[in-house]
């Protein structure tokens, strides 16, 4: 397993050239697509489903895709982004009213199935599903929008959740979102994150391989 993956949020890229944005951040040095499905119900947002995963597989794109889901109920959009070429899928445990079910029914349908914890949400709510999850997302803002600051008290989060994992045996990816930046990753990579989103970061900068090998020279050092 790579040790520390890069996940663009695509969030923040241009929507009117979309399979062109991914492409670039691909080849920029990204690991992984990271994409934000808000439904204007469990965030105050509206963005995009499962045809748009849909256009970038049939586009060409063959990297993982990680869908992060921001909407409930989520049973019906887990399958319809299983079909629609998802690899990971994760969603809000408040906004399923059966959580182990919903993480079953993800592997069920062939993708990796993680759990994402607000900022008040506290990491009991992992202990009894821990064995059917791929990944734990800690949100370092409140979900909704990109360009927001990254809240500290994700740090603490961070290391009680990389014990819980340690101390499991399990291999489970520590997903950080929300206010990643090249200058505080490598503190956020200390607290045991190994898989890090990064928006505006990355799609607001005028080159986006020159931020992510920056990204990485942090994590390397
Ligand atoms: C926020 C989303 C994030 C967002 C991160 O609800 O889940 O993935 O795009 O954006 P930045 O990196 O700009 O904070
Ligand atoms: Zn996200």
């Amino acid at each position: 397993m790579k040790d520390f993956l890069i996940a663009p949020s695509i969030l923040s890229a241009n929507f009117a050239k979309l399979g062109e944005e991914v492409d670039q951040v691909l080849a920029a040095g990204a690991d992984v697509v990271h994409f934000d499905v808000m439904d204007n119900h469990y965030v105050p947002n509206l963005t995009i489903g499962p045809m748009v995963c849909k256009a970038l597989r049939d586009h060409g794109v063959t990297a993982p895709i990680d869908v992060h889901l921001m909407v409930s109920p989520v049973d019906q959009m887990i399958q319809d982004f299983a079909k629609a070429g998802a690899s990971i899928i994760s969603f809000h445990p408040e906004a399923s009213l059966h959580v182990d079910r919903s993480l079953q029914l993800i592997r069920d349908h062939g993708c990796q199935a993680g759990l994402v914890l607000n900022p008040a949400t506290s990491p009991d709510c992992l202990e009894y599903v821990m064995d059917k999850l791929d990944l734990i997302l800690v949100m370092s803002v409140n979900p909704g929008f990109g360009g927001q600051s990254f809240l500290p008290s994700a740090l603490d989060k961070l290391r009680k959740i990389r014990e819980m994992i340690d101390r499991s045996g399990l291999d489970i990816r520590l997903e950080v979102d929300g206010g990643v930046k090249t200058d505080n990753i490598a503190e956020i990579a200390a607290a045991g994150a190994d898989m890090f989103v990064a928006g505006s970061a990355i799609f607001n900068s005028p080159d986006y391989k020159t931020t992510i090998d920056a990204m990485r020279q942090q994590l390397a050092s």
